[in-house]
Formats: C-alpha cells, sequence, structure tokens
C-alpha cells in the first residue's frame, strides 16, 4: 500500500464498509473510520482482504493518512451526524480539501453546509449515491453536486467506482450546491412510485384474482424479460414472490406485515414539488400509500363498518395484459413527474442540470434501473422535452397504453381494491391532455368570496365580478 490514502471514509455501517471496498477495488487507497472503533476492526478483521485499506481510530489519524487534496467521504446518518463530523473536520482539514457528503441530506442542509464548508475554503460535495448494499459494493449510481473544482478532485474516484453502462460510467457532475443531493431526492421519489405501481399490480392479481404468491412471480418474471418492464424492481419483486418461508414453507411475502415505512426522500420530493409548484401526483399519491399503510387500527376498524363490493373480475389474461401497459405508463408517468421537478429546480436554483444526463446516470447500479431509461435517455436529449409525456419518442406508446390504464383503474374501483398510484397517474396524463379544466370555476369562486379576481378567455385584463349576495363564510 502506498504510505498516503487517497480518500477517507467515515462511516462504517455497510454502505460504507462496502463502498470502501469497492474504491479499494478499483486501486485507490482508502481509509476507513467510524465513531465506533470496534466496528471498524469487525470490518477489518471480517470483511478486508487484499485491497488497499487503512483502518484507523481516530478522526486525527484519519485525516493524516490521507495525501492532499484531501478526500473525505461521510457515509453516515442523514441529519445531526454529517454536522457533527463536518465541524471536527473543518478543524483538521485545510483549504481545497473536498467533503463529501455521500448520505441521503436534505437538499436544503447541502446548500448550507456548502457555504459553511467555502466560508473556511473547503469543498463540499452533496452526492447521491444509489444501489443499496450490493450497488456500493459493484458499483452504484453517483450523483455529485457542488464546486465543480471538488467535483475535478475526485472525479477519478468516483468515476471509476460507479457503475458502468454502454456509454460511460454512472455519475456525472451534475452542478453547483445542492444539486447532486436533489437528484438524489427526486430519483427517491421515483422509485416509491415504481414500487407502489409494482405493488397495485400484486394486490389486483391476489386480492383481485386470487392468484397465489408463486403465479404472480411467474407473471413479474415474464415482464421482467420485455423491453418495456425489464427492470431492477421487476426482478427483485420476481424473486419475492417465489421466496419461501423456510420454516413454514409458505410465501414468505404472505407472512410480511403490510404497513410500509419510509425515511423521508420521497416525501421531501412531494414537498419540494409543492413548493416549486410542479405537480407530481403519482409520486405523491406513493408516499400516502405508505403513510395510510401504517394505520393498521383505522383498516381494521374500516372492514368491520363497510362491505367490500360484489364485484366480477374481468376474464385474468384480459386483466394481466392490460396491468401491463398500466405498469408500463405508471413508470412513464412518474419519470415524467420527476424529470419536470427536476427542469424547475434546475431554473429555480440555478443548478444547470443536464437533464439528459439524469436518466444516462441511473441506467446503472441504482433502484431505479430498468431498460426504459435509455430511451427516456434519449428523450430528453431533444432540447425541448420537459415533459415526457409530450415526447415524440414516446407518443404511440402512451397512446396504446391509455385505454388499458383506465380499465385498470375502473376494475380496481369497482372491485374496491385502492390503487392511488395508478389513478394518480391516469389523473396526471389526464389533466395534461384536457384543454380546459374546471380551475375556471375554481377562479370565480375565489373572485366570489375573497374579491381575488380571474383572466377571461375572450380579452385581456384582470376582471372582478359582482357575483349577488355574498357568502358571509
Ligand atoms: P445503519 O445504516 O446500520 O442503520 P445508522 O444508525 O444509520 O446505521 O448509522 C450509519 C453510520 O452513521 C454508522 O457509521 C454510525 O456510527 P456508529 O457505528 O458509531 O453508530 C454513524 N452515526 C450515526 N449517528 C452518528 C452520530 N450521531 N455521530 C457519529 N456517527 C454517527
Amino acid at each position: 500500500m502506498s504510505n498516503k490514502s487517497m480518500i477517507a471514509i467515515i462511516g462504517m455501517a455497510v454502505m460504507g464498509q462496502n463502498l470502501a471496498l469497492n474504491i479499494a477495488g478499483k486501486g485507490f487507497p482508502v481509509t476507513v473510520f467510524n465513531r465506533t472503533t470496534e466496528t471498524t476492526e469487525r470490518f477489518f478483521r471480517e470483511r478486508v482482504n487484499g485491497v488497499p485499506i487503512r483502518p484507523t481510530s481516530t478522526l486525527e489519524e484519519c485525516i493524516q493518512s490521507l495525501e492532499k487534496p484531501r478526500r473525505v467521504m461521510l457515509m453516515v446518518k442523514a441529519g445531526q451526524a454529517v454536522d457533527t463530523f463536518c465541524q471536527k473536520l473543518y478543524s483538521l482539514l485545510g483549504p481545497g480539501d473536498v467533503i463529501i457528503d455521500g448520505g441521503n441530506s436534505h437538499f436544503t442542509d447541502t446548500n448550507r453546509r456548502v457555504l459553511e464548508a467555502e466560508r473556511r475554503g473547503l469543498f463540499y460535495l452533496g452526492t447521491g449515491i444509489s444501489g443499496g448494499e450490493e450497488g456500493a459494493l459493484s458499483g452504484p449510481s453517483i450523483m455529485p453536486g457542488g464546486h465543480r473544482d471538488a467535483y475535478e478532485a475526485v472525479q477519478n474516484i468516483l468515476e471509476k467506482s460507479a457503475a458502468q453502462a454502454e456509454d460511460g460510467p454512472c455519475c456525472t457532475y451534475l452542478g453547483p450546491e445542492s444539486a447532486g443531493h436533489f437528484v438524489k431526492m427526486v430519483h427517491n421519489g421515483i422509485e416509491y412510485a415504481f414500487m407502489q405501481a409494482i405493488a397495485e399490480c400484486y394486490d389486483l392479481l391476489s386480492r383481485g384474482c386470487g392468484l397465489p404468491a408463486g403465479e404472480i412471480g411467474d407473471i413479474f418474471h415474464e415482464w421482467n424479460a420485455t423491453e418495456s418492464l425489464g427492470s431492477y424492481l421487476v426482478e427483485i419483486t420476481w424473486k419475492i414472490l417465489k421466496h419461501r418461508d423456510q420454516e413454514t414453507g409458505q410465501p414468505l411475502i404472505d407472512l410480511i406485515s403490510d404497513q410500509a415505512e419510509q425515511k423521508g426522500t420521497g416525501k421531501w420530493s412531494s414537498q419540494a414539488a409543492l413548493d416549486l409548484g410542479v405537480p407530481i401526483p403519482a409520486i405523491t399519491a406513493s408516499v400516502v400509500a405508505r403513510t395510510l399503510s401504517s394505520y393498521v387500527g383505522f383498516r381494521k376498524m374500516g372492514t368491520t363498518i363497510y362491505q367490500p363490493p360484489v364485484f366480477t373480475f374481468p376474464p385474468r389474461a384480459k386483466l394481466i395484459d392490460s396491468l401491463g401497459h398500466a405498469l408500463f405508463l405508471a413508470q412513464t408517468t412518474a419519470f415524467s413527474e420527476g424529470m419536470h421537478l427536476l427542469a424547475e429546480a434546475s431554473r429555480e436554483f440555478a443548478y444547470r442540470l443536464p437533464l439528459s444526463e439524469v436518466p444516462r446516470i441511473w441506467k446503472g447500479g441504482c433502484i431505479i434501473r430498468s431498460r426504459l431509461l435509455k430511451r427516456f435517455q434519449s428523450a430528453f436529449a431533444s432540447q425541448n422535452t420537459t415533459l415526457l409525456i409530450h415526447s415524440p419518442e414516446f407518443r404511440d406508446d402512451i397512446s396504446r397504453a391509455l385505454d388499458p390504464l383506465r380499465e385498470v383503474v375502473a376494475t380496481a374501483i369497482y372491485a374496491g381494491i385502492p390503487a392511488p398510484l395508478f389513478s394518480a397517474s391516469l389523473g396526471y396524463l389526464d389533466g395534461f391532455c384536457s384543454q380546459r379544466l374546471p380551475s375556471s370555476l375554481i377562479q370565480a369562486q375565489r373572485d366570489f368570496f375573497g374579491a381575488h379576481a380571474f383572466r377571461r378567455i375572450d380579452r385581456e385584463g384582470i376582471f372582478h365580478e359582482q357575483w349577488g349576495e355574498r357568502d358571509s363564510g
């Protein structure tokens, strides 16, 4: 091992460990440090073999082991732990050194930290990393943002450690300040929607058609072989559905609690979208679906009060075919929403995001990687595309899938099986295909009770009407 390491990784939970093994495996000497030294020691003892990784037991020792500029990657719990380490690092690092936050930090925290670090002459790269444990080890999708000079100091390490797609590494400089963490947040929002769409297919096939988990697994297996549905999430879904519990022999999925958890990145996407005025109903519906699932008691009470509707399901083969189209459309809608949010954020926060690069670096390593991403990439290669659903690349496919999506939503509604993601996707598409919306009435109501005024379609100007007797409320 060379005398000095090229990068330090702080935080030896499994993501930090795997990233250290990945980077060292590419030949870059790595120093590792963890608040709890025992974790570093165990990692070194049990997992480090033949790669240049140096364990350290104090932060001072860790920083001293680095060549200049010193590159320090934080893989610690988002929030207070990042600030705690930053404060310590400020006194140990010097001008030109780079802190890389590889966690899921909120983008506003990253903006603050970039400024704090730059006041001290340091660089700060807010860097989204997607791919889970396996991706961290074998090559994740990496989404860095911050000062461009800082990116150049770590570019070689990050790009060599990232997943490699046919047209380059799944890592590129995305823009200043929190650009990287914003893109990662939206990635996760889209991930929520993909997962919810798959879950709603499963629900309609399981509760609706009465198919056992293994047979539903076969359907996902077939879908995974297709150009429009093949994806990492569909692949893990068929594997999950065919997996049996060792003790009981039952499909394990049937034994898993149905309360979905979340760490907040989907919710942050919805919050940012509301603040920026970008409609992302499918992503938001997925966040709400997880939240609703946690109210087990309320759900149980509902079943004692109301009876499910009596409904005859359409022929199974037809429903499966429609679900395949609906899943494609839900994926496309969620992607359209996410990219629209990125385009608006890029304008509002002056990120200057390279929009066609975003799907490119999501083609490998990350959780939402799918065959469709190549086509999403080419759709955004055109400067004119903001809404994916307008792209000539997708018009025919979307037109073909719309009626099947309507059938799926109608089936779910009549069967009393909630399909909030599919319903929201359809609402999004129908909304953007409506020349005239009833928001005219909203404007009239606002003017009636609040004199908020309205515009007319037949002449220029702002108008207020004397509507007659006013509502005192
Ligand atoms: P996990 O990913 O296993 O759920 P975590 O609680 O999110 O773990 O913590 C991830 C990393 O952040 C760990 O390296 C953890 O250090 P410890 O092994 O010492 O717990 C680190 N971490 C979490 N909170 C921290 C804090 N307040 N200060 C310093 N490091 C912290």
